[in-house]
């Protein structure tokens, strides 16, 4: 049942103040504001890696918490891409922890790398959406993100819900390392609650994203920036919008551009860039610059504080809540979700069942 909306993914992503806050219950006391038991049989001070395997969206997912991992807990981590993990001979010690992230739990490149580790770590953990799915049942350890159905083909409210449990276990690497103190954990972890109220405001912000989507729409290619924890988001950025709308896109650290791709940009190319008031902020402004300068049609996601310091910068500005520095990318995944779904309703795309695309991934 869609309810009140005309697509299922309309559904799923106005769903996630709601599907992020059952998240957050099942894994932070909200009075306290500390994480609640969770993979208890897991010590991350006895480990020496993090390997993050998954597929899709869900891989984006865990570059995104390589850098909550290495930031609070500076544990080495590795992301793979589930279908080339499982064919590469990875030299392990035996004392890793492996992550396998899956929205269904039967993507079968994702599904053959846990196996393919089997007995070969010290623990393999699945954060998955449908906890009788077979990457949970082969998993020794389960983190649920409790998003509900996921019917629409793009991941949308599935993606935040693996970002919050990932932000978490980073959280608990982090304390059991002694790399995050006790105020630490309450103030990563309040912050961490404010996302479902600040994702509200993302969506009550519909008509001004509507208005980036009819800049984007007759578009043959699009760029989207970040740099930091923003990057991987980019990169989630670009992959929904290909989906769904089928147009070009390709995310970049912005930091990249001018080893190539800035080559592509004239006035037909527009450039989205993820910009909350970070320290790359300022890095990123001269980014953009690059990109006036070539003609590029900028177009800046930022939190209120940015958009005070881009006002002599050109390109239009769309400005959202702030969030904490390190949660960023999870309020922004909103707006990047909303960008992608209005551009494909305009273009009048098949929104739920894109063409070639099935929802989940069951052949190697
Ligand atoms: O069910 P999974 O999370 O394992 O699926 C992984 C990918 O197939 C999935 O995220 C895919 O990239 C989505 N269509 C992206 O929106």
């Amino acid at each position: 049942d869609k309810g009140p909306y005309q697509h299922f993914m309309a559904k799923e992503i106005h769903e996630q103040p709601d599907s992020l806050r059952r998240a957050l219950l099942g894994l932070v006391d909200h009075h306290s504001c500390k994480l609640k038991p969770f993979l208890e049989e897991i010590d991350f001070a006895g480990v020496d890696r993090v390997l993050l395997v998954a597929c899709g969206t869900a891989h984006y997912a865990c570059h995104i918490a390589k850098y909550w991992l290495e930031d609070f807990a500076g544990l080495p981590v590795e992301v793979e891409i589930a279908s080339e993990f499982r064919y590469r001979n990875v030299a392990l010690s035996g004392r890793e922890i492996a992550i396998f992230v899956s929205q269904s739990g039967e993507t079968a490149d994702t599904l053959a790398a846990l196996n393919h580790l089997r007995n070969r770590v010290a623990h393999r953990v699945a954060v998955v959406n449908v906890p009788t799915s077979s990457i949970a049942r082969e998993a020794e350890h389960i983190v649920e993100i409790q998003a509900g159905p996921e019917i629409g083909v793009a991941s949308t409210k599935a993606f935040t819900g693996q970002l919050i449990c990932l932000a978490a276990l980073a959280v608990k690497a982090g304390l059991q390392r002694g790399t995050v103190s006790q105020a630490d954990e309450q103030n990563l972890l309040s912050n961490l609650t404010m996302l479902p109220r600040q994702i509200t405001e993302i969506l009550a912000l519909d008509g001004a994203i509507q208005a980036v989507a009819k800049d984007l729409v007759d578009a043959g290619d699009v760029l989207f920036l970040g740099r930091g924890v923003m990057y991987p988001l980019a990169l989630e950025a670009a992959l929904k919008l290909k989906e769904i709308s089928y147009i070009h896109a390709e995310g970049y650290a912005a930091g990249e551009l001018k080893h190539g791709p800035i080559a592509l940009i004239d006035q037909s190319v527009p450039v989205v860039v993820f910009a909350p008031s970070d320290e790359h902020f300022e890095k990123l402004v001269s980014n953009g610059k690059e990109v006036a300068a070539r003609g590029g049609r900028l177009i800046w996601v930022t939190d209120p504080k940015g958009a005070s310091k881009l006002k002599d910068v050109e390109g239009s500005v769309l400005k959202v809540p702030e969030a904490w520095d390190a949660w960023a990318p999870i309020a922004h995944a909103v707006v990047a979700q909303l960008i992608a779904y209005h551009v494909a309703v305009l273009k009048g795309t098949d929104v739920d069942q894109p063409r070639n695309l099935a929802k989940s991934v069951t052949v190697e």
